[in-house]
């Protein structure tokens, strides 16, 4: 464990999410309880007296793992020499706005910062992306940090597994900790696909394939699937407002999991740039894939079985990203 504090960004440092997420990274459920930490903020000029009252309630918190606090509208001073970047700001869809002007829009700031990656970052940086479309700003920032290797750039499904889990748990009656090895494939949106064909559930003591403890296929195969695809929306509908909280937690698990590696036995979900050599994904897309992580390494969990039903909703998750990626491509020459 370094003594040397540990340097990490968030962006979109004054919004809902980091919030909640600040709190738990410095005072050490993430990178540990002995790595001293300091924390990066970033976000736009006219947030600057927001985030200033963030850093205020960061100071008060009084913790002995954070080191130093920056807050900062200027990707030179947020990107400098960064261990890990949580890139959660992005530009959110207004009412009118059409959906290639949103994409232009988040193409123009991911572009931006993985610039900045590349300039002013360590070269070992791990990067997660958060801002929506998650996918596709993960794949523009990767492809403008060119001396940063692709793998340690992935994006955020962990929430949408985390839902899987649970909805799968409540269901058996067991904590969502007895619940294993759900899968999130895709796009972090409603054509994502939530698998639990590898799926096992802890029941009493043994392992039980998950289709045999919920013995409800027609639910497995069809109100399970669209809840979790749909779950982000059922939030705003209930609370006015997008999920934070547990978007957060699931930040925290990603990133803790890359850091100090998933449990033995079990992979997690997690958006990656696929090079075209698993699932028959296409290569050059960021897709949710299920992952072993060891070593700060992630590996593709090879090998697993795929059904025809499986298999047509992994392609049209995959058919979404590849014509989002084509038109953000089209936006980054320009
Ligand atoms: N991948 C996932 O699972 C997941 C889950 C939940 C939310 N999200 C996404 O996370 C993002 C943030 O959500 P939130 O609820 O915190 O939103 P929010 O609107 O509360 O906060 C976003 C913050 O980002 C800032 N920002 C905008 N552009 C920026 C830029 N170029 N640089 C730095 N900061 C910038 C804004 O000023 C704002 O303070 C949204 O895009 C949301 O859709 C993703
Ligand atoms: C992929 O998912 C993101 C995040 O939900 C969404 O904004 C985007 O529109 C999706 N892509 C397509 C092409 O639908
Ligand atoms: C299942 O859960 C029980 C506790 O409820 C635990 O003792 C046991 O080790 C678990 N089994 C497996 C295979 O994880
Ligand atoms: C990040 O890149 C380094 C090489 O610079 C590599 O050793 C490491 O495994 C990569 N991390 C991930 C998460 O793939």
């Amino acid at each position: 464990m370094s003594t040397l504090a540990l340097r990490v960004l968030v962006t979109g440092a004054a919004g809902q999410i980091a919030y909640s997420l600040l709190y738990s990274i410095a005072k050490g459920d993430v990178f540990g309880k002995d790595q001293p930490i300091a924390l990066l903020l970033l976000d736009i000029t006219p947030m600057m007296p927001v985030l200033e009252g963030v850093v205020m309630e960061m100071q008060d918190c009084a913790l002995p793992l954070l080191k130093e606090i920056i807050a900062t509208d200027k990707e030179e001073v947020a990107f400098k020499d960064l261990d890990v970047a949580i890139l959660v700001g992005s530009m959110p869809r207004r009412d009118g706005m059409e959906r290639k002007d949103l994409l232009k829009a988040n193409v123009a700031i991911f572009k931006s910062q993985g610039a900045a990656l590349d300039k002013y970052a360590k070269k070992t940086v791990k990067v997660l992306v958060v801002g929506n479309p998650a996918n596709t700003n993960c794949l523009i920032a990767a492809k403008s940090a060119p001396s940063i290797p692709k793998q340690n750039f992935s994006c955020l499904t962990r929430l949408d597994h985390n839902r899987a889990r649970s909805q799968v748990a409540m269901k058996c009656g067991v904590p969502a900790t007895q619940v294993k090895n759900v899968i999130i494939w895709g796009n972090h949106s409603s054509t994502q696909y939530p698998d639990v064909h590898h799926c096992v559930v802890n029941m009493s003591g043994s392992e039980v394939p998950c289709f045999d403890a919920v013995k409800d296929d027609a639910w497995l195969k069809g109100d399970f699937i669209t809840t979790v695809q749909q779950r982000g929306a059922a939030v705003i509908k209930a609370r006015k407002l997008s999920s934070a909280m547990s978007a957060a937690k699931a930040i925290c698990d990603h990133m803790r999991e890359l850091w100090s590696g998933t449990p033995q036995g079990e992979f997690t979900s997690m958006g990656i740039y696929s090079t075209g050599n698993s699932y028959g994904v296409p290569d050059d897309l960021v897709y949710s894939f299920p992952v072993h992580i060891k070593d700060k390494t992630w590996n593709i969990v090879d090998g697993l079985a795929i059904n025809d039903f499986s298999r047509a909703k992994m392609e049209a998750t995959a058919k979404e990203l590849m014509e989002e990626r084509d038109t953000a491509v089209e936006f980054l020459g320009v």
